[in-house]
């Protein structure tokens, strides 16, 4: 009698426990709500480029130097076979789906034929003055589906009224719409603050330029040390910080402003603002191509992949056409090496179903059906599904790959959070065969997190364990979307 009424009482609250959850959610559980800040549908698109390019190329390519002085002449521009559809096969090659142009850089030699200066392609020899460096770049990546971008430099060393505030304000941002009115769509626009003598008290007036440039361009991204859609990883070797958050505090950023590159290099997990880093990188020691430079070394590049993309950030990769106007052939090849190296890397998913991996997670969130929030999703090659555990437990959350039989072999681990809920974690570990030996860890995951193992790792079992993650409400957990594991035959580990 006693047992029956103890098994009463407990089918009792088991039923009370039912009948209360199906009072706040009558039908299923809805996805949790996202983590504040979260990117734009532009900032996403940005985001799973992973890797865009850069063409350095003007007066510079002519006279060797990195910086000119603006009073070149531009009979010095005479490329004598520059061809764009060169430049963007090479892209399109590499899987590239935005390329940048510098379409002026500091010392003011316009590449298009702009209105308001003498000093651009217009006056130059190459194409008897008839050319537009800007429409033979944005033709020739529109044909192959590449998305474009410009960079026009503030600083300008040829412009007279360059020190002069409202007038070069007036200069800068009408050459801005030339540029954001001619090209069709423009995805990218890069700014820097670098700046003259002659300007110590002249004052750029980006709040002017940023506004106009969204007025005329609703879906660009607008880089700059500040953002505000994308930031400056804070060098130019191509690193993010070990912990990178996209979040940032704007309002503590000031353009041009060199003792930001800490803050910039990982962000801040309690910012306000989603303003995700740019690791921008020249494939030679240059930005502007130079005979007696080779491009970086295989190694070089995957290391600057695994410490860029790797790293929540996107990898803006700088390929300077030589004075002829074509992408050299040494760097075509090392690019193309390149390509194939990280195709073969990613190629295989060892934790994939059909290479005998089972995932299992600490807990799952209800949903609609039953794998809307499932672990396996974690091996979905989509841009929606994640993995949700039930709510945010103390302690901590994992997610395990099993396999069935074989002694699997792998040196990288790739995680991947759903950023376009927020960025959360804040701290994971991950273990092989058991909880004893930790084989990796870190902090931050964000868009993409490859860590590569100090040697090869043989295991039956992986588990990745979240620490710790931001939390707003007690249903926050970390959401992951995607686990790799993966074999690198050009990583010779530590
Ligand atoms: C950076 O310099 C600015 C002045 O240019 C100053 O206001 C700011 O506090 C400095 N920031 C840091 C992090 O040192
Ligand atoms: C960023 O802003 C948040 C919210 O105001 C604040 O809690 C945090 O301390 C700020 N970060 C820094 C580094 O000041
Ligand atoms: C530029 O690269 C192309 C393609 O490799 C090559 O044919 C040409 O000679 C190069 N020009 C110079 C000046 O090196
Ligand atoms: C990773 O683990 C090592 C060894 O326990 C520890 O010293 C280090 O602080 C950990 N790093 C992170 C980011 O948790």
């Amino acid at each position: 009698m006693f047992v029956t009424l103890r098994s009463f009482c407990f089918l009792l609250f088991l039923f009370l426990q039912w009948s209360h959850k199906s009072k706040c959610h009558e039908l299923a559980t809805p996805p949790p709500l996202p983590l504040l800040p979260i990117p734009t549908a532009s900032q996403l698109k940005w985001q799973r480029r992973e890797i865009i390019m850069f063409f350095h190329f003007g007066m510079n390519t002519f006279t060797d130097s990195e910086w000119g002085t603006g009073s070149e002449s531009p009979s010095v521009f005479n490329p004598n076979a520059l061809d764009t559809n060169q430049w963007m096969d090479v892209a399109a090659d590499v899987s590239v789906s935005l390329a940048i142009l510098v379409a002026k850089h500091h010392d003011g030699f316009s590449m298009w034929p702009s209105a308001y200066t003498t000093h651009s392609v217009k006056h130059s020899p190459w194409r008897d003055g008839k050319g537009d460096l800007v429409r033979e770049f944005t033709n020739a990546a529109m044909a192959r589906g590449i998305d474009v971008g410009l960079y026009l430099s503030p600083w300008d060393r040829h412009e007279r009224c360059y020190g002069l505030e409202l007038e070069y304000n007036e200069y800068y941002l009408a050459q801005l719409q030339e540029l954001l009115t001619r090209y069709g769509s423009v995805w990218e626009i890069w700014i820097d603050g670098a700046k003259g003598v002659k300007a110590k008290n002249m004052r750029y007036h980006f709040q002017d330029w940023f506004q106009k440039i969204k007025q005329l361009q609703s879906t660009i991204n607008i880089f700059s040390d500040a953002g505000p859609d994308i930031r400056w990883v804070g060098d130019e070797q191509g690193y993010a910080g070990k912990t990178n958050w996209s979040p940032i505090n704007q309002s503590m950023l000031r353009i041009g402003d060199s003792n930001m590159t800490k803050y910039l290099n990982k962000g801040d997990e309690m910012g306000t603002d989603w303003v995700p880093p740019e690791c921008d990188v020249s494939i030679r020691k240059g930005w502007f191509w130079h005979k007696n430079e080779e491009p970086k070394s295989l190694k070089q590049l995957l290391d600057v992949y695994y410490k860029s993309v790797g790293r929540n950030c996107v990898l803006l990769l700088n390929v300077p056409p030589n004075s002829t106007g074509l992408v050299s052939k040494h760097d075509i090849i090392r690019l193309k090496e390149f390509r194939k190296a990280i195709d073969t890397i990613f190629a295989v998913n060892l934790a994939a179903e059909d290479k005998g991996g089972i995932v299992k997670a600490s807990t799952q969130r209800d949903g609609v059906n039953l794998d809307d929030f499932h672990p396996k999703n974690v091996l979905k090659n989509d841009d929606e599904s994640y993995w949700a555990p039930k709510d945010s437990i103390k302690g901590e959350h994992w997610i395990e790959i099993k396999w069935r039989d074989e002694l699997v072999e792998f040196n990288v681990i790739r995680l991947q959070e759903a950023i376009w809920m927020g960025q959360r974690v804040q701290k994971h570990e991950i273990y092989a065969d058991g909880n004893k030996v930790m084989i990796a860890n870190g902090t931050t995951i964000g868009y993409k997190r490859l860590h590569r193992l100090a040697s090869v790792v043989k295991a039956h079992k992986l588990r990745i364990v979240i620490k710790k993650w931001r939390i707003h409400n007690k249903f926050d957990g970390p959401l992951l979307s995607a686990v790799g594991v993966h074999f690198d035959p050009y990583w010779q580990g530590q």
